[in-house]
């Protein structure tokens, strides 16, 4: 199900987005926002309710920070922020997006299989077994997308523009 009454657009303000995913348990390993490509946040009214990340980490176009506030999930939310960071990444002539994914079957509901063995799932997992939360409430999936065929579904293309432009 849609939900109208929120609506999606871009945002700079990672420390409210970092703040809004620490809130829905997921781990503030430092950001580096050098790596932060594009960010969205999902706005009922004035507030973030939800948020996702594009990131180039080591060479990997990758999906991060994904989050919904509780009391908004299973409304289609993050298929609809998922739907715009796709299109930009379309935009931007990006052929495969990666994922340490914490929910997969999110992801699989988006098009995504499991990642291989090699460099890239090394580079997706590598740090997890650091992580505090490893094995206890998170086992990540290393996860990729090959989007250069087909396109995403969702959200309309006044979705659009970098976090940086709305500095
Ligand atoms: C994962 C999360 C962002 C999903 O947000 P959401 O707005 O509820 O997701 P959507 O409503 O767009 O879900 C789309 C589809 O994804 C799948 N899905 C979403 N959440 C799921 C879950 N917790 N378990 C299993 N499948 C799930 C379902 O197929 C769903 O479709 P359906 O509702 O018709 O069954 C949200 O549960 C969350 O913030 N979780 C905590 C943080 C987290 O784990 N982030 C992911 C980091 S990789």
């Amino acid at each position: 199900m849609s939900d109208d009454s929120v609506h999606i657009a871009r945002t700079a303000d990672l420390a409210a987005v970092c703040r809004l995913g620490v809130a829905c348990g997921l781990e503030d390993s430092g950001r580096d926002e050098e790596q932060i490509e594009a960010a969205w946040g999902a706005f009922d009214g004035e507030s973030l309710v939800g948020a996702i990340v594009l990131e180039r980490n080591q060479g990997l176009e990758t999906v991060n920070w994904m989050a919904v506030d509780d009391a908004y999930r299973r409304r289609g939310i993050a298929g609809r922020l998922y739907a715009a960071l796709e299109r930009e990444a379309l935009d931007r002539g990006i052929t495969r997006l990666w994922v340490t994914a914490r929910t997969p079957a999110f992801f699989v509901s988006q098009g995504y299989d499991a990642a291989v063995e090699g460099a890239e799932r090394d580079i997706l997992l590598g740090e997890c077994p650091r992580c505090s939360q490893f094995g206890r409430g998170c086992t990540p999936q290393a996860l990729m997308k090959r989007i250069d065929h087909g396109g995403p579904s969702g959200a309309p293309q006044s979705e659009g523009a970098t976090w940086r432009d709305r500095d």
